[in-house]
């Protein structure tokens, strides 16, 4: 059944997510292309580190080509190998559950909670054998995860808590930034993230321990940054590594975005309480089930997500919303379900919470420079299905 004659092509298409300069970006770009500091030693390279290192007030942040990439680097810094199991959400990115495979260690997928999609960790209490190595909590649509429980379990049975924090820019849990409880944590600057500068991530360093190793892995196994440090006297491979760092030009865009988090967040923040506001009735006559974030949680807003009733009505929406001009889409297909799971790692047992609501959900778009008005033209069509 057609609910509306499609949108003319006129109206303008509110995309689900468009990367936008905000301050100083062009700027800077310029500047290190006339300055001549484009290459990973380029002094915006370092700025977004020290603006990222006091943020975090981590020991050190390295500037990556991706979340990928910083967490490929977590595996190698956990040494892990073939034997080693590492806790994580079914729920989350590949890459969360890749990098881990790519050292030959097994990813345990365990089960989320219904109201934030983020780590169960009583279902991560119950994970733990001999073989795990480290909890790798994924902080779901810019929400903290339990980290003090989280924390717990890891202290009393000798794991590493590491985080994939890609989403979680300007999110904090009880005061303290998320990013910032585990030994290491992953960001991302990928476009579609709250601060982006196409691909882009950083390796937070929390425990002191890794910090020398992270350089010589960034630096493709060389001892480069002890060797310019004048500590060591020749220039030479030391360990494993990769091309993990990245260019001046990237750094110089991330570098205004960074100086627009507050601002950024606080936009993102209101979008998403502007929808929270509008479906309430939604959910009052049981059409849809909205987010719940835990007041301990000061979240930064990056998605926007709430359930359908079935896989079904969620297409339908899809569908619906598209014809309107506007780009909804959904995620993720539970990686414990997926096809290299299926072929190459023992199925967990069912997660049921996943198993459900990761057909069910759905996300509105939601960017920084979106206007109020594209808000409401969301709020209108997702209203107008419901009611037509
Ligand atoms: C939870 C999570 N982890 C890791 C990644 C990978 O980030 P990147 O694209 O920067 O490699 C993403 C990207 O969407 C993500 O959402």
């Amino acid at each position: 059944m057609e609910l509306v004659s499609p949108a003319p092509s006129a109206t303008p298409k509110i995309p689900f997510n468009r990367l936008e300069p905000l301050g100083r970006e062009l700027e800077y770009v310029v500047q290190a292309i006339s300055e001549r500091e484009v290459g990973p030693a380029s002094r915006f390279v370092r700025a977004c580190e020290d603006w990222l290192t006091c943020h975090y007030k981590a020991a050190g942040v390295l500037l990556v080509p991706s979340a990928t990439a910083a967490l490929e680097m977590i595996a190698m810094l956990l040494d892990l190998g073939p034997g080693d199991e590492v806790i994580m959400p079914s729920f989350t990115f590949v890459s969360t559950a890749n990098a881990m495979v790519l050292r030959g260690a097994r990813p345990c997928f365990v089960d989320v909670l219904p109201g934030t999609m983020n780590i169960d960790p009583e279902a991560v209490a119950a994970a733990i054998t001999p073989r795990t190595k480290a909890i790798l909590p994924v902080h779901y649509a810019g929400v903290g995860c339990e980290l003090e429980r989280l924390g717990e379990l890891a202290r009393a049975n000798d794991l590493v808590l590491v985080e994939d924090a890609a989403q979680a820019i300007g999110a904090s849990r009880g005061g303290r930034r998320v990013g910032s409880a585990g030994a290491l944590a992953a960001l991302s600057f990928h476009e579609t993230k709250n601060v982006g500068c196409g691909e882009g991530g950083a390796l937070i360093v929390n425990d002191p321990a890794y910090l020398e190793r992270a350089h010589m892995l960034r630096d493709k196994g060389t001892n480069r940054k002890a060797f310019l440090g004048g500590s060591a006297d020749k220039y030479t491979w030391v360990d494993i590594g990769s091309s993990f760092s990245v260019s001046g030009l990237t750094a110089a865009f991330l570098l205004g975005q960074l100086e627009k988090l507050d601002e950024l967040t606080a936009r993102r923040r209101a979008i998403h309480a502007r929808y929270m506001a509008a479906f309430q009735d939604l959910e009052d006559r049981g059409a849809v089930r909205l987010p719940r974030v835990e007041p301990l949680c000061d979240h930064n807003a990056h998605i926007f997500f709430m359930f359908l009733r079935s896989t079904e009505e969620r297409e339908r929406l899809i569908a619906y919303l598209a014809s309107l001009r506007i780009q909804a889409v959904f995620h993720y297909v539970p990686l414990h379900t997926a096809p290299f799971a299926r072929a190459h790692l023992e199925a967990p047992p069912s997660l049921p919470v996943t198993e459900d609501l990761a057909h069910r959900l759905l996300r509105l778009p939601l960017y920084n420079a979106m206007t109020n008005d594209e808000v409401d033209r969301v709020i209108h069509a997702v209203h107008g299905f419901f009611e037509g």
